[in-house]
């Protein structure tokens, strides 16, 4: 029998698990939900014998691929797949293991966070200070992939001005009227707040360097709701001794965290825990992408959405 097992140590809204294993057992599988787990032991021990499986941020690494000897399919319900070793994952089995993501359906969620990370800055994180206004400010977008994309729809609604820089996404960006930037430092020079929506891969990891953030504005706000991986942290730090004026806010903290504490209070926020796509709507949507795909892949062989072709 197919048997799904749906791995989250940051667990999906109860809904969401519902809606999956209804997917999953409507086409005949068996469902497998480990929750919340603490040691990764628990994760070898329940992958041993799944077909499929789901995760969120959880590392799918070489040694929970060795676990899985019956896995043919791993879908990250999410955007990012920088937690799944994709290349060792295509080598295992005789046909290699698929991995997909589920592009665009948690996008909102994180849009939506960076932007009211963006108000929570400017307003001096609410601490009575007076602050400032986003309306009339330029937001500079640092990639154009789905979360990007809807924080411009929300900026737009705000009266913002939106710049972007994107390697392989300008045409989209040209058709909604958005002016694409020459350079990476050239949008950092020109936007009161920059929004990072850059995958933790290739030649975006530790791509905002001090070679970039040296051309801030004055009193610029970093929104990073990507991946902390992205910012070359020991640059950051450098700069933002520099530079009293900039303010830097995160989903899940830099490593860097007591460095920030000791030297740059009331600049900063981190969520607790990365929560960008902490809601029952991006649950709901990615989890039940992530079901669907894998009965389109098993049933029918359809890899659309696969990262490791
Ligand atoms: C993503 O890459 O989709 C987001 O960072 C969400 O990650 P999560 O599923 O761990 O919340």
């Amino acid at each position: 029998m197919t048997k799904v097992l749906i791995a989250t140590e940051k667990p999906f809204a109860k809904a969401a698990v519902e809606q999956m294993t209804n997917i999953c057992k409507t086409a005949g599988y068996s469902v497998k939900l480990l929750e919340k787990y603490t040691d990764k032991s628990q994760l070898l021990e329940a992958v041993k014998t799944a077909t499929a499986m789901i995760v969120r941020s959880d590392k799918v690494d070489k040694e929970v691929l060795d676990a899985a000897k019956e896995l043919k399919i791993v879908v990250r319900a999410g955007a990012g797949y920088d937690n799944v070793d994709v290349n060792y994952a295509k080598k295992n089995g005789i046909y290699g293991v698929c991995v997909m993501n589920t592009p665009g359906q948690n996008s909102n969620a994180v849009a939506e966070l960076a932007v009211g990370m963006a108000i929570y800055g400017i307003r001096e994180f609410f601490s009575g200070k007076p602050g400032g206004e986003l309306r009339g400010r330029v937001l500079g977008l640092h990639g154009y992939g789905y979360v990007a994309r809807n924080v411009h729809r929300i900026a737009r609604a705000l009266g913002m001005t939106v710049k972007v820089y994107t390697r392989y996404s300008k045409a989209q960006a040209a058709s909604q009227g958005i002016e694409v930037t020459n350079s990476l430092e050239e949008l950092y020079a020109f936007s009161d707040v920059v929004s990072i929506h850059v995958p933790a891969r290739g030649e975006h990891i530790k791509s905002v360097s001090m070679e970039v953030l040296q051309h801030l504005k004055e009193n610029a706000i970093i929104v990073n709701t990507a991946r902390k991986e992205v910012i070359n942290e020991d640059d950051l730090c450098k700069f933002m001794q520099d530079r009293a004026d900039v303010k830097y806010l995160s989903d899940i903290a830099p490593d860097c965290i007591d460095f920030f504490k000791e030297n740059f209070e009331g600049r900063y926020y981190f969520t607790p825990k990365k929560l960008g796509a902490q809601t029952a709507e991006a649950n709901m949507n990615a989890g039940v992408a992530a079901a669907e795909q894998i009965v389109a892949y098993l049933e029918e062989g359809d890899n659309t959405y696969q990262v490791n072709k």
